[in-house]
């Protein structure tokens, strides 16, 4: 069924993407906090994000899984450099006569969430995708899934909801230099804010044990 009220929210337009949250793109040693990352959510959140009961051994399968040669993977990281939010950015095959489409997967960990570290990440995989020839954005999720709903419908998103299931598709324009420009200038602002916090922890570390007692780092 197509929900036309849904679909009625003014878009932010996320290919156009915000500065305001530090994004990083992962890498395949970045795997562990990947890992961390999702085996730190409950059984609830696993089962928002994957739509289904997600045990541990199905987490280290999928992280082990996952080729970041094909697919992108973008990270949040809190002043722990503990991976706050990540998203997944999977390619989908090409399937004749269809457009080129991606599936976007999320999840930010209970303390990280409602700062707009899911909208930041939303925005840098829309733009990411506009950049490399995406042509549908796509995001399936339980329609039960308040908080992934609303953060697919302020992006502009189409939802359509079949048997307690939610398809979010967002249909983007073709990149252009303004859309490449931006994704550089978000790269360097997640290749800073990590270097930053990188630095930031291993001076504390150090003070610590000069001091030799626990620092509390924001
Ligand atoms: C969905 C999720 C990624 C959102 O992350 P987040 O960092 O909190 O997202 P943001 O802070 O950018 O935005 C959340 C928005 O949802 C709203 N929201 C949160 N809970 C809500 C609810 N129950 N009903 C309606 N809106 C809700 C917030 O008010 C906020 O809206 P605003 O930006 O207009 O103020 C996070 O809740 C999560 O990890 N959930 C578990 C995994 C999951 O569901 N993944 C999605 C399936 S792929």
């Amino acid at each position: 069924m197509h929900n036309n009220k849904a679909n009625n929210h003014l878009p932010v337009r996320p290919h156009e993407i915000s500065l305001s949250v530090p994004v990083l793109e992962l890498h395949s040693n970045h795997k562990p906090e990947i890992l961390q990352h999702l085996l730190s959510l409950n059984e609830e959140d696993r089962r928002l994000r994957f739509g289904t009961q997600t045990p541990d051994q199905v987490i280290h399968q999928y992280v082990e899984g996952l080729d970041l040669d094909k697919d992108t993977v973008f990270g949040c990281f809190d002043a722990q450099l503990q991976l706050i939010g990540m998203a997944h950015l999977a390619y989908l095959p090409k399937a004749v006569g269809q457009a080129q489409a991606a599936e976007f997967g999320v999840s930010v960990l209970p303390e990280g969430r409602a700062q707009g570290i899911g909208t930041a990440l939303l925005a840098r995989a829309a733009v990411h995708a506009r950049n490399t020839n995406i042509e549908t954005l796509f995001v399936h999720c339980l329609a039960n899934n308040k908080a992934m709903m609303h953060l697919a419908q302020k992006a502009g998103m189409q939802v359509e909801y079949a048997y307690g299931d939610a398809d979010a598709y967002l249909k983007l324009p073709p990149a252009n230099h303004s859309t490449r420009a931006q994704e550089a200038a978000n790269e360097q602002w997640g290749d800073f804010d990590y270097a930053l916090k990188g630095g930031l922890k291993r001076a504390t570390e150090v003070l610590r044990l000069m001091i030799g007692k626990p620092i509390k780092t924001p």
